[in-house]
């Protein structure tokens, strides 16, 4: 049976774009029950729209709080039937009583080697710190920002002449197939949280897996 899942935008949706495609060449078991943003101009809906999947938008603005805006966006996402929710360029912080609800149930992708750079302008702090190596983080979402625990990460080398702009564009690529290979973990069993750890094949793993060659994860 394949997994309905929800998935939260902000932006541009290359992520989310990457889901679609590989669903649709039946290489990902799940089905888009929603596709929901905080921004009603992100050119993610759009590319949910044209590929007939029902999207939401709600705006933070009308709402009292952020706990009133999470219930409510949570709300649709529950009714929607999805049983996974994955956050693909989301970036408003989520309510803590709404991931506590959620934990286990939502992952998140970012543009780092998780536990570095929590939070905003990874690229930019990477070549600050001078690494030689970078890369991007699929975790389970908690109420520690960026902070719950890390399923998988694909890694890159930092060049000479790096820009911000070269390093987030050769690890987009990496993230649609680590993101793609992460929720295909999901929707097929091997890769679940039990206590804040993620378990993968039955067993907790004891550091974060790795996208190898081929798009497919492996135990570091
Ligand atoms: C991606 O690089 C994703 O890792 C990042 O936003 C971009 C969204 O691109 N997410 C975060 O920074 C979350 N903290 P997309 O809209 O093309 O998928």
């Amino acid at each position: 049976m394949p997994l309905p899942i929800a998935v939260l935008v902000s932006g541009r949706g290359s992520n989310l774009a990457a889901l679609i495609d590989a669903g649709e060449a039946g290489k990902l078991p799940v089905t888009f029950a929603l596709v929901a943003s905080d921004k009603a101009d992100a050119a993610a809906l759009r590319k949910a729209e044209a590929h007939g999947i029902p999207t939401l938008a709600l705006d933070p603005k009308t709402f009292a709080s952020r706990r009133e805006f999470d219930e409510a966006l949570f709300a649709n996402v529950a009714a929607s039937g999805a049983q996974l929710v994955v956050l693909a360029g989301y970036m408003r912080i989520i309510d803590a009583a709404v991931t506590a609800e959620w934990a286990g149930r939502m992952i998140n992708i970012h543009p780092s080697l998780l536990p570095k750079y929590r939070g905003l302008h990874t690229h930019r702090r990477v070549l600050k710190a001078r690494d030689i190596e970078h890369g991007a983080s699929v975790h389970f979402v908690s109420a520690d920002l960026d902070g719950g625990p890390v399923i998988a990460q694909a890694h890159i080398d930092v060049h000479p002449g790096d820009s911000e702009d070269s390093l987030a564009e050769r690890l987009l690529h990496k993230e649609h197939l680590l993101l793609v290979a992460c929720v295909d973990a999901i929707a097929r069993g091997d890769v679940c949280e039990r206590s804040g750890a993620v378990w993968y094949r039955g067993r907790p793993i004891t550091a974060p897996l790795r996208l190898g060659d081929g798009g497919h994860l492996t135990c570091a």
